[in-house]
């Protein structure tokens, strides 16, 4: 893989305007499109926007955007341009398609060309194992970005570590939303993750994790705990403590707290051990170490492993975890994937079932960092195995299964983000193994979290400077 990345500021608002062609496809009456032009379009965003922009905003200003035929963009697209990367189409599409794409394309250049940026060349096209793409620099300005959950008409919420959320919208930041509970914003502790309810279009709820403060305790100790509320303009309405984590502690580590809803509407979600009480995670009398399943209004499922257990916090969905950091939904099995930090050599991938004791402390690959022996065992009959382990420790941040079909070449292959060693892995997944793995965009710096937009593209967070890359597909053959 080439590390010379280009970095290019895409804006993002332009780019989800132009998805609308592609989700236009489904109805052609209602937009009053021919099914030909819906296709040049979805042509486009898939073998063309990679180098020349969402919106075709990169081509260099020349002639032929003015000539009265298309003939020239269609010889372009048929030869390429090897000298400077672009490959040649012929093989491609059929006559049809390449006339169609061609009046598209020469309709469709903005007609300010003052504004039109150089296509992307070959150099900067990143050739991975199978898939080509090009990175795009979408936000800048950020510390530790977090949480990225992108609302129906393209804008993007973030929140960052630091105890701050943003709306970034039409290629700019907003100023601090406000509305934040009390946050404690130390160490690993802040405002975590975000997510969107799944009927967020019609009730509007925004949820969120952080690291709660205790007032009662003079506001020196703190746990994990979940808000929803609802944004009016620029802050938070309606705010609503669905959970609230509880033997709260001093320490500033071992929060969780990534969050994701399923497709029956729950919301799961993990609270790592606090870093303290190696018997939190075992016992089900507290709320540390496990991973809960909660309804959207923070009630208890009713089918719930735990709720006739008695003592049990019936939230409680798995337990022996010592911090997930990563939580998302199989998209065909609809099964719960989970990845946690482990002491060193034990970070873990594990399917989550209802019930079961993952092992930690028990059981575990690693060994304390100062290099002392954890534990001898790393299995026990009762407790669940890894379906995978990273020995050395990558400290895995953010995952997501790969949705859609934006990527020929990647899909449904699950993406994980590296904070220690600074880069984005790619797992190959038959089953429930993992057959490969690759990385991806190495040395990029630490990467915090990884989630696919609604238009199928990845986005990757990036701390210290932080920012937001998305990777876009460049296709060559079908
Ligand atoms: C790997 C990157 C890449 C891909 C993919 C790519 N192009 Fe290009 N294309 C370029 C470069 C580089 C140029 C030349 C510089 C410029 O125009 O800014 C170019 C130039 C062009 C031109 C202008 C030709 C001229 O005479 O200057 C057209 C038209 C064009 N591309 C259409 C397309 C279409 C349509 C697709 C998709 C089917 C496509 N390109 C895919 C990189 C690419």
């Amino acid at each position: 893989m080439k590390r010379n990345f280009i970095i290019s500021t895409g804006i993002i608002a332009v780019a989800f305007a132009g998805m609308t062609g592609i989700m236009s496809m489904k109805d052609d009456s209602a937009t009053g499109k021919t099914t030909e032009e819906n296709t040049a379009v979805l042509n486009y965003q898939t073998y063309c926007a990679g180098c020349h922009g969402d919106n075709l905003e990169k081509f260099t200003a020349k002639k032929w955007m003015d000539e009265p035929d298309n003939a020239s963009v269609i010889s372009s697209i048929k030869q390429g341009i090897e000298i400077q990367g672009m490959p040649s189409f012929v093989e491609t599409f059929t006559e049809a398609e390449i006339e169609a794409l061609a009046a598209y394309v020469k309709k469709g250049i903005p007609a300010d060309r003052s504004k039109l940026k150089p296509a992307v060349a070959a150099g900067e096209v990143i050739k991975s194992e199978v898939q080509d793409f090009v990175v795009d620099t979408v936000v800048t300005g950020l510390d530790v970005p977090w949480g990225l959950a992108f609302l129906p008409g393209g804008d993007l919420l973030i929140s960052e570590r630091a105890g701050t959320l943003h709306l970034f919208s039409k290629g700019k930041l907003s100023p601090p939303i406000g509305g934040l509970p009390p946050i404690r914003a130390e160490g690993q502790g802040g405002l975590l993750d975000l997510c969107l309810h799944p009927d967020y279009e019609t009730n509007g709820w925004i949820y969120f994790s952080y690291s709660a403060l205790s007032p009662d305790k003079g506001n020196k100790t703190s746990n994990t705990a979940i808000m929803r509320a609802r944004l009016e303009g620029n802050k938070l309405v309606d705010q609503q403590v669905i959970f609230r984590g509880d033997h709260d502690n001093d320490r500033s580590h071992h929060y969780g707290c990534k969050l994701t809803f399923d497709n029956q509407g729950h919301l799961f979600f993990g609270i790592g051990d606090r870093g303290q009480h190696y018997d939190f995670p075992q016992n089900l009398d507290n709320t540390n170490g496990k991973i809960h399943r909660i309804n959207d209004d923070g009630s208890i499922p009713k089918d719930n492993p735990f709720v006739n257990t008695f003592g049990a916090i019936p939230s409680i969905y798995s337990f022996g975890h010592r911090n997930p950091q990563g939580n998302c939904i199989h998209p065909l099995s609809g099964e719960l994937w989970e990845s946690e930090h482990g002491p060193r050599g034990g970070d873990e991938l594990n399917l989550i079932e209802p019930g079961k004791n993952y092992g930690w402390p028990v059981i575990s690959y690693g060994i304390n960092y100062n290099g002392t022996i954890l534990t001898e065992f790393t299995e026990k009959e009762g407790m669940e195995q890894p379906l995978y382990y990273w020995d050395p420790s990558i400290a895995p941040c953010g995952m997501t299964f790969l949705t859609g079909d934006k990527y020929k070449k990647w899909r449904n292959n699950l993406f994980i983000g590296s904070l220690r060693f600074q880069y984005l892995e790619r797992l190959v997944i038959q089953g429930r193994s993992v057959v490969h793995t690759e990385k991806l965009l190495q040395g990029i710096g630490r990467v915090r979290n990884v989630v696919v937009s609604p238009d199928g593209l990845i986005y990757v967070a990036i701390e210290n400077p932080g920012k937001i890359v998305r990777l876009v597909p460049v296709e060559k053959e079908r």
